[in-house]
């Protein structure tokens, strides 16, 4: 039976071991699990998912603090749309977290910024483009745009100078939605240098209704590929979600996958960034433990441990120090779902709010617990320590198990 190894992605006349490490906001996928990928080879994420508290704790800057301290006056007001990012330390903050992670890259893999489109920070498009056009300058090697795909994305950076050589790719999760993208970019003669195509068994938020059950990776992937076949696109197309083993990876390459991201199994590794009671919780997981839920205000299902402590949570919006949910009017389904919990309980104590969660606050503090599907099987991955623990893997076996296995097997820890 083959191996992953035995197949390899190809960018032009370059070859990368055909595994990615998806991106995880908010820093779940943290520089140093994206250098190991990119070390070994592979290609790995960052995400710049609340690039200015990240930079915050990895360079102790104060962008957050400052910001708290510019608009604390509209703490208590339920109007957040005077609530506005300044675009000059948006820049600065994507330049400092995408720069100093690629200063450090070893190895003959890449480095991607995952962007998810639906953190539309009261000012969607011009947000938008300050990220990318900062990942750039600080020689990311790519960009995957995810959640939220907004069909001219590419047209915010076409003046960049590195505009045709970094790979620019898309998350979609239908031929549909990879058809219209296409279409609706056919004008800048730019086509994306990859597609992931993720199922509905993928963590964080999906691409499906709650009818999710329904659909089926193979089908998806077999009806992109078809098309970019027959349209002669020559894109690789990118299988991801609930691909657990090397040899789940394999069976997607033999049909044409261009390679595999995953992200499940390195939530439990050293370099993920979930704190290390956080990894223990995903470890205990049973399958009932795993729900998709309406929560998260982008809109979008989310799949999450059920425990996560976010759920039910009713705190404040903390909008003057995060906001980046905020839509292009300064309004967020988190606020509206908590003012009306706090007019039935105006001494703003004990509020409860089940059908909405703060999700810049939540994820921030590791308090969401999204996850994949495979989330169960995590605890089949590794041994445990003699305090009843699990014990925690480093990504580098993690990336050669999918590289090297074979049969399903999984190879445990020494
Ligand atoms: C903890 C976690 C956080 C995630 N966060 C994001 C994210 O911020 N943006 C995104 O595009 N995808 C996100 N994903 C999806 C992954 O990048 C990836 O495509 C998917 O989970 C792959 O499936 P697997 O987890 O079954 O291997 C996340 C996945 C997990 C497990």
């Amino acid at each position: 039976m083959k191996r992953v190894d035995d197949f390899r992605l190809k960018f032009g006349t370059k070859e990368y071991v055909p595994i990615m490490i998806g991106g995880m906001g908010v820093d779940i996928s943290t520089a140093e699990l994206a250098l190991e990928a990119a070390r070994l080879g592979g290609i790995g994420h960052i995400s710049d998912a609340m690039v200015n508290d990240v930079s915050d704790r990895r360079f102790d800057t104060t962008f957050v603090k400052d910001k708290t301290k510019l608009y604390k006056h509209n703490i208590l007001n339920a109007d957040k749309s005077t609530i506005k990012f300044d675009l000059d330390i948006l820049a600065e903050a994507t330049r400092r977290h995408v720069g100093a992670t690629m200063e450090a890259k070893k190895g003959d893999g890449m480095i991607f910024v995952n962007c998810m489109e639906k953190l539309t920070m009261n000012g969607p498009r011009e947000t938008l483009q300050v990220r990318m056009n900062s990942a750039l300058d600080a020689g990311i090697d790519g960009i995957t745009l995810s959640a939220g795909l907004h069909l001219g994305s590419f047209g915010l950076i076409a003046d960049h100078p590195r505009f045709r050589d970094a790979k620019l790719g898309i998350i979609v999760s239908s031929v549909r939605a990879l058809q219209l993208f296409l279409r609706k970019n056919a004008r800048l003669n730019r086509l994306p240098d990859f597609v992931v195509v993720e199922g509905p068994l993928a963590g964080g938020h999906l691409g499906f209704g709650l009818d999710w059950a329904e659909y089926d990776l193979a089908t998806i992937m077999a009806e992109v590929i078809q098309y970019v076949n027959t349209e002669q696109l020559n894109i690789p197309v990118i299988a991801a979600g609930g691909i657990f083993t090397g040899s789940d990876a394999v069976r997607f390459l033999e049909m044409g996958s261009g390679a595999v991201q995953v992200a499940t199994r390195f939530t439990v590794s050293e370099e993920c960034g979930l704190p290390a009671n956080v990894k223990q919780d995903y470890y205990i997981a049973s399958e009932e433990d795993i729900v998709v839920n309406t929560i998260s205000p982008t809109g979008y299902p989310m799949r999450m441990l059920k425990s996560s402590p976010a759920i039910g949570d009713g705190i404040r919006p903390n909008c003057e120090s995060y906001g980046y949910l905020l839509d292009g009017n300064g309004n967020c389904a988190y606020i509206t779902a908590y003012n009306r919990e706090l007019a039935s309980h105006p001494d703003g104590k004990n509020i409860v709010v089940m059908d909405k969660t703060c999700l810049c606050t939540q994820m921030r503090n590791f308090k969401l617990w999204t996850c994949g599907q495979t989330t169960y099987r995590l605890k089949d991955t590794t041994r445990r320590n003699p305090d009843g623990t699990y014990q925690v893997l480093s990504a580098e076996h993690i990336f050669k198990d999918y590289q090297f296995s074979v049969d399903d097997q999984i190879a445990l820890p020494v």
